[in-house]
């Protein structure tokens, strides 16, 4: 099937299978490898990316479900190699040890940025991010990042 959407702001185009994950799609045609692949179930939140202004898990979604939308992915976050805000925040608090988690929970925090609801409480950011499992952490730093960059 074809496939038209604009992913982080470039217009891309593709012939592909309807069963084609948007997670594969984004992964392995596209090669944004930031986005990664947990659970494949919806559980983990590893996949997480934005399309049309809301956070989704890109397992759980075809590509061809994306058609005319416009996706985010973590590549998109930053300018060159200048981090946005959290990235920057997440950096210097120690947000992260291995990082697979960490894109997912970036595209979480992204999609609420954008709307102006970032989470302002310790229990409101541990409430935000209950569908991004991070098995290394233990998130007090997570949470510290997001409160140090929140309004
Ligand atoms: S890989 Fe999509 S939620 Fe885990
Ligand atoms: S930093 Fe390793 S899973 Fe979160």
């Amino acid at each position: 099937m074809k496939l038209a959407c604009r992913v982080n702001g470039a217009k891309v185009e593709a012939e592909v299978t309807p069963r084609m994950l948007l997670s594969d799609f984004i992964r392995h045609e596209l090669r944004l490898t930031g986005t990664n692949v947990g659970c494949e179930m919806g559980v983990c939140g590893a996949c997480t990316v934005i399309v049309d202004g809301e956070s989704i898990r890109s397992c759980l979604m075809f590509a061809v479900q994306a058609n005319g939308s416009e996706v985010q992915t973590v590549e998109g976050l930053s300018t060159g190699t200048k981090l946005n805000k959290m990235q920057q925040s997440f950096h210097e608090n120690h947000a992260l040890q291995c990082g697979f988690c960490t894109p997912g929970i970036l595209m979480t925090l992204e999609a609420l940025a954008a709307k102006g609801a970032l989470p302002a409480t310790e229990w409101e950011v541990r409430e935000a991010l209950s569908g991004n499992i991070c098995r290394c952490t233990g998130y007090q730093n997570i949470v510290d990042a997001v409160l140090t960059v929140k309004p």
